[in-house]
């Protein structure tokens, strides 16, 4: 298999993406996902739209970047309600084989989260490099957690998930969409999902984690040999 250059990383990130866009019917309420894989699936259902192809679309948008890219691409959006939607397309950080996830090294876990919850069906996109035998294996895991006492959290976080830092790309601390602070946590080796899930919630000062357990139906992973569908 040759080298995931980022150039044919594009490439298939765009397979995957178009390959969930088949799902997407006219008339549905869309969840759209954040990143640098889900920005196709945005585009392609945008293409669809002026091409009539799809009609009727309104989409949820999981980010102000989605929402952002919606809008240039034409995609009619609203805020979200209770009303459930009917597909949500997202990329993922890693995915194992019982298609838990972990997301968020975007930033946009908790909008994610929140929106996805209520899709009745949550395909994920994504190329070949973020299937994991385990979670945790190539990625940490963001965990969102509110920017008052933020310090206090992470000393909080550190008694139970040594190793992981403040997502900091710069001289101020990355801030999320809703104003909050992410702690990328290492993993340990061995762990039960749900019970660490448990654990970091109940924990003071966090928001939420990039933890989506069961709730994937599917995905679409491309790899250079063609795209395969991960149920
Ligand atoms: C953003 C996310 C993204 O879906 C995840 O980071 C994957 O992004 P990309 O497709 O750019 O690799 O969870 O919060």
């Amino acid at each position: 298999m040759s080298d995931p250059t980022p150039l044919n990383l594009e490439t298939l990130k765009k397979e995957a993406a178009l390959r969930a866009v088949e799902l997407v019917q006219s008339g549905d309420r869309v969840g759209l996902g954040t990143g640098s894989t889900a920005k196709y699936a945005i585009e392609e259902i945008g293409r669809r739209l002026k091409s009539g192809e799809l009609t009727g679309i309104v989409g949820v948008s999981t980010s102000e970047a989605s929402e952002k890219l919606a809008r240039e691409v034409g995609i009619p959006t609203e805020t979200l309600d209770p009303r459930p939607l009917d597909i949500a397309i997202d990329g993922a950080d890693e995915i194992a084989p019982n298609l838990d996830l972990v997301k968020g090294l975007g930033g946009a876990l908790v909008r994610e989260k929140v929106t996805e919850v209520q899709a009745r069906r949550l395909i994920i996109i994504a190329d070949h490099t973020k299937i994991v035998g385990t979670l945790g294996e190539k990625a940490p895991l963001p965990i969102e957690i509110l920017k008052f006492g933020f310090l206090s959290t992470i000393e909080r976080l550190r008694d139970f998930l040594p190793g992981g830092r403040l997502r900091q790309p710069g001289a101020q601390p990355y801030e999320t969409d809703n104003g909050n602070y992410i702690y990328d946590a290492q993993l340990p080796r061995d762990f039960n999902p749900v019970e660490l899930e448990r654990r970091i919630k109940g924990t003071l000062g966090v928001v939420d984690t990039g933890f989506f357990l069961g709730m994937a139906e599917r995905a679409f992973v491309a790899a250079p040999d063609g795209v395969r569908e991960l149920t």
